[in-house]
């Protein structure tokens, strides 16, 4: 049976080796240094809603999601100032890439359908103490395709709405099916930025 909850202490050395195993980017970083620093921050913050899913006491999935987002990074890079110079050099070569790729982005009809057809008057660079944004979920290989992304989603909602928040964000790449279909199958709000990434938006009532 799969049991959901939010982290705590013990899970930290699991929690560490499963950011890394996914990939997980911590502000542009997928290093030990950064996940190890991410998590044990996270542990400490109430802004950081990090929710594991198990399977015999096993950590099968994440999610984890931010609120105030950009106090909460400003934070966290004041406590870990080597990884704040990190950060921006990855971030200057991601957005190299970005530029480079621009104008070769071809239109994704299995993506189009998830769009919102209106216009968004909000992006990404929204923050406050009221709206929370999505930092990564992931669930292990052999557990996908099983409901428990969907399952992490709603168990973060509750716990959103318990706090108040009336806005969640996130940014999917377009690539990605699966967190688009989880996104959409949600009610949120999705567009498609120059960049090719989706910004989507929920509103809770
Ligand atoms: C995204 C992820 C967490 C989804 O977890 P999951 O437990 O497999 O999700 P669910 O079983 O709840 O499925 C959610 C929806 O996605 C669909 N889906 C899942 N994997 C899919 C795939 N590979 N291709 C197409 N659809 C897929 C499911 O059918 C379901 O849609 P439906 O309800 O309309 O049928 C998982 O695929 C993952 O860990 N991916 C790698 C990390 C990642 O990309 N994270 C997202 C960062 S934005």
């Amino acid at each position: 049976m799969t049991v959901y909850r939010l982290i705590n202490k013990l899970d930290y050395d699991e929690a560490v080796e499963f950011l890394g195993e996914a990939k997980t980017p911590i502000a542009g970083l997928r290093g030990r240094r950064a996940h190890k620093a991410f998590c044990r921050y996270a542990l400490s913050s109430k802004d950081a809603i990090f929710i594991v899913a198990t399977n015999k006491n096993r950590i099968v999935g994440f999610s984890i999601t931010i609120i105030n987002w950009k106090i909460f990074w400003k934070t966290f890079f004041l406590k870990n100032i080597p990884l704040f110079f990190e950060m921006i050099f990855v971030k200057l070569i991601q957005k190299i890439k970005i530029d480079k790729n621009r104008n070769n982005l071809k239109p994704n009809q299995e993506i189009d359908r998830f769009l919102t057809q209106k216009k968004l008057d909000r992006s990404w660079k929204d923050s406050s103490p009221l709206i929370a944004k999505v930092l990564y979920v992931a669930v292990k290989d052999s557990y996908r395709k099983q409901g428990i992304g969907k399952a992490l989603y709603d168990y973060r909602n509750q716990i959103l709405k318990k706090k108040g928040i009336k806005r969640l964000d996130s940014k999917i790449n377009y690539r990605n099916i699966a967190p688009i279909k989880l996104a959409y199958n949600e009610g949120r709000m999705i567009i498609r930025e120059d960049s090719g990434m989706l910004f989507t938006s929920l509103d809770f009532e």
